[in-house]
């Protein structure tokens, strides 16, 4: 099977709901709200829209007191996670549209021009803190740290490879291997730097960031969303892209994302920091691989982590900007919290 292009002018594409597919379908190209065959894309957007945000609203000030002031292994943690951060938000803003080139659904390709957009804000938002917190020189050592980091630089090469290989080789297959990889981004490898920004506000430390990153956490939420949806109607309309073998594949591709984001919690964290120990990371990871690998319909990976752990119930806590009883440090989550509360998955959106 070939993959073709969406078209981009197109006067002859198909107009009937009927006739319309993720890949390889004859689109219009026409922005039609009104028209529209997969129906979950519709409150999607709105929630998208609702979580709108704008990073230089959140006040800084206690974070330039308090970067000062991490101690030396809370500094290299931070600076780390921050890099590793800022490199992925990047990856996914220029890669989103990639993917949408070869989506033949109106409907989704708006949904990824929203994501796309809140991956610049994400980018935007890092620019600011950066700005906020340290010296133009601290500054470009954090941002381009993973270029000089063996071991950043090893994760960031397993995602982009995967990315690189369906820009040169693009197959229905590549395709889907393009969107699990994302999928394991938004949904595995953003977790241990969240969990250590939501730990440092555990400890009293750098609120204004921390808020930040959990406005940022609320986007991938729905991003995570979005690909699984998308990656579930594919199963449904190309049976031949998820065979045992290719299941097998993409399952093993979660299970070397999860094993990444361990080997780097405990680098980066370890049990140097106070208040997350090596135990809680592994458990923590394995159990979202899990809950990732489960929610494609390829399985468990790991037994025994099927329930989030115990010790990470606070995580939630943080991640749930919505709740009412979210105002940490005085910040003003309210403010643009128009829409309702989200769940890891996103079931009921
Ligand atoms: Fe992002
Ligand atoms: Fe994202």
């Amino acid at each position: 099977m070939e993959l073709n292009k969406k078209a981009l002018f197109n006067e002859h594409g198909d107009i009937e709901l009927s006739k319309r597919k993720m890949i390889n379908g004859n689109t219009t190209n026409l922005n039609d709200f009104n028209n529209i065959k997969y129906t979950w894309t519709s409150n999607w957007y709105r929630n998208a829209m609702n979580n709108f945000w704008i990073p230089e609203e959140i006040n800084l000030s206690q974070d330039l007191k308090d970067y000062k002031n991490l101690e030396a292994k809370e500094k290299r943690a931070f600076d780390k996670i921050l890099s590793f951060l800022i490199f992925l938000d990047s990856l996914q803003t220029a890669n989103l549209p990639n993917v949408s080139e070869y989506i033949t659904a109106n409907e989704i390709n708006l949904c990824l021009t929203i994501q796309a957009f809140q991956e610049a804000v994400h980018s935007q938002s890092y620019g600011y803190m950066l700005d906020s917190i340290c010296s133009p020189e601290e500054r470009t050592e954090i941002l381009y740290q993973w270029r000089d980091d063996k071991r950043l630089l090893k994760r960031n090469k397993f995602i982009g490879d995967l990315y690189n290989e369906f820009r040169e080789n693009k197959t229905p297959y590549n395709l889907v291997k393009t969107m699990v990889a994302n999928y394991i981004l938004e949904g595995v490898y953003f977790y241990s730097g969240f969990m250590f920004f939501y730990n440092l506000a555990r400890n009293g430390k750098m609120p204004g960031c921390v808020q930040e990153i959990r406005y940022i956490n609320r986007d991938e939420n729905t991003h995570l969303w979005l690909f699984k949806k998308m990656i579930l109607e594919l199963e449904n309309e190309e049976k031949e892209l998820f065979t045992k073998e290719k299941i097998d594949i993409y399952k093993n591709m979660i299970k070397t994302g999860v094993e990444q984001e361990i080997e780097w919690g405990k680098y980066v964290i370890g049990e140097d920091i106070e208040g997350l120990t090596l135990q809680m990371i592994e458990e923590y990871i394995k159990y979202l691989g899990n809950l990732r690998s489960q929610a494609l319909n390829f399985g468990i990976i790991y037994e025994g982590f099927e329930q989030e752990p115990e010790s990470m119930k606070w995580v939630n806590e943080y991640q749930d900007i919505n709740s009412i009883k979210t105002d940490f440090f005085e910040a003003k989550p309210s403010a643009y919290s128009k829409s309702s509360v989200i769940d890891d998955d996103l079931d009921d959106l």
